[in-house]
């Protein structure tokens, strides 16, 4: 689709929207309110591995909702989003005129433990905002709704389907949560880091180890719900809040040993919490450990500007300076893919923002 069409009622939009990698980590949701952080976080958008998703709108038949993944119906996707349209219904009165055909694809296979429902959610968001524009009579969405901006409202209605995909609206490191070290920041709706980054510290690139591919055996929800009889759970919030605070500082002043100190940290206190939860459990496997030890050793050796950091999940993203392709690129080949299922991997650059498509 190369525009928006808009004819009699029928409305119909395109977004390619980034997944996203955290380098403070989001784990654990307020008491309150729906899906609000317990600490800021903060990201890099990952341009290369999105999803694309459209919406047509048309006046509603019986059904709320019609799915496609990839133009064939997908049953399974079909609860969250319905569920994830049910919720944002209270800010979206519109909705219950319309039928939504959503059709979406990523770009990156699904189950790969990329996060998928970021950018899933992310691209599904920005087509509903962009027809809540349209709807409004905003020309060229500069229109604000509940005093957000176009890409704050989209990654307010994001939020509500899946946290992290707040995170993917923005080509500078995006911050959800409230933060004394970023103006504007809110538990509501990501916002730019909004201090320039350093040149060491920007055009950095990450390759997704691909440690396992399948599901995960703990999901991220039940996840964040174990944070909240966690005996660790304070002490985890006031650091993520301190590492927030140092990790902008870090990359406004390209302190690359203390940006590379925060994220391996983060990584570990993320499947630490796990490792302490009642019940317990571990999401890394030995693969995951053996990576990690090779990153390290390379980067003892080598002096590159380099680290690990992980999702919850087993696989590996290695953020490297992009300058430094082409070592980085040998090193993985010749090192690390033989840990990797099938020694499958994805690259991206980071700092891209979504596209109109
Ligand atoms: O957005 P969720 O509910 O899938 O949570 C994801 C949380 C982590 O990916 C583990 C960390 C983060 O901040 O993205």
């Amino acid at each position: 689709m190369d525009h928006i069409k808009q004819q009699m009622e029928i409305l119909e939009v395109g977004y390619r929207c980034p997944s996203n990698i955290a380098l403070v980590k989001y784990w654990g949701k307020k008491s309150t309110g729906v899906q609000l952080p317990a600490n800021p976080s903060i990201s890099l958008s990952l341009g290369d591995l999105y999803a694309s998703t459209t919406v047509k709108a048309s006046p509603r038949t019986d059904v709320a909702f019609v799915f496609t993944l990839a133009g064939a119906s997908k049953p399974s996707f079909e609860p969250k989003i319905e569920a994830f349209l049910n919720k944002i219904a209270v800010d979206c009165a519109w909705l219950s005129d319309y039928t939504l055909y959503i059709d979406s694809v990523n770009n990156f296979p699904h189950g790969t433990g990329i996060a998928s429902s970021a950018a899933g959610f992310g691209a599904l968001s920005l087509c509903v905002a962009h027809i809540e524009q349209l709807l409004m009579g905003y020309a060229a969405l500069d229109g604000r709704v509940n005093g957000m901006d176009f890409w704050q409202r989209s990654s307010y209605l994001s939020r509500i389907g899946s946290g992290s995909a707040c995170r993917s609206m923005y080509s500078q490191p995006a911050v959800w949560g409230e933060s004394d070290a970023v103006a504007g920041s809110s538990d509501l709706y990501a916002v730019e880091m909004g201090v320039a980054v350093h040149a060491d510290l920007s055009g950095w690139k990450d390759v997704v180890l691909i440690v396992d591919d399948g599901e995960k055996s703990v999901s991220s929800t039940a996840g964040h719900a174990l944070l909240e009889n966690h005996p660790y759970a304070l002490a985890r919030f006031g650091k993520a809040q301190e590492n927030l605070a140092s990790i902008v500082g870090a990359m406004r002043d390209g302190n690359v040993k203390s940006f590379i100190e925060i994220v391996e940290s983060e990584a570990l206190q993320l499947h630490a919490m796990m490792m302490t939860s009642l019940p317990y459990y571990v999401l890394m496997r030995p693969n995951t450990l053996a990576i990690i030890e090779k990153i390290w050793q390379f980067r003892e050796e080598t002096g590159l500007p380099m680290c690990f950091t992980l999702d919850a999940g087993a696989n590996v993203h290695l953020l490297y300076d992009g300058k430094k392709d082409e070592t980085v690129m040998n090193f993985v080949h010749n090192e690390l893919l033989s840990y990797c299922k099938n020694r499958q991997y994805l690259c991206s650059e980071t700092g891209k923002r979504p596209v109109l498509i």
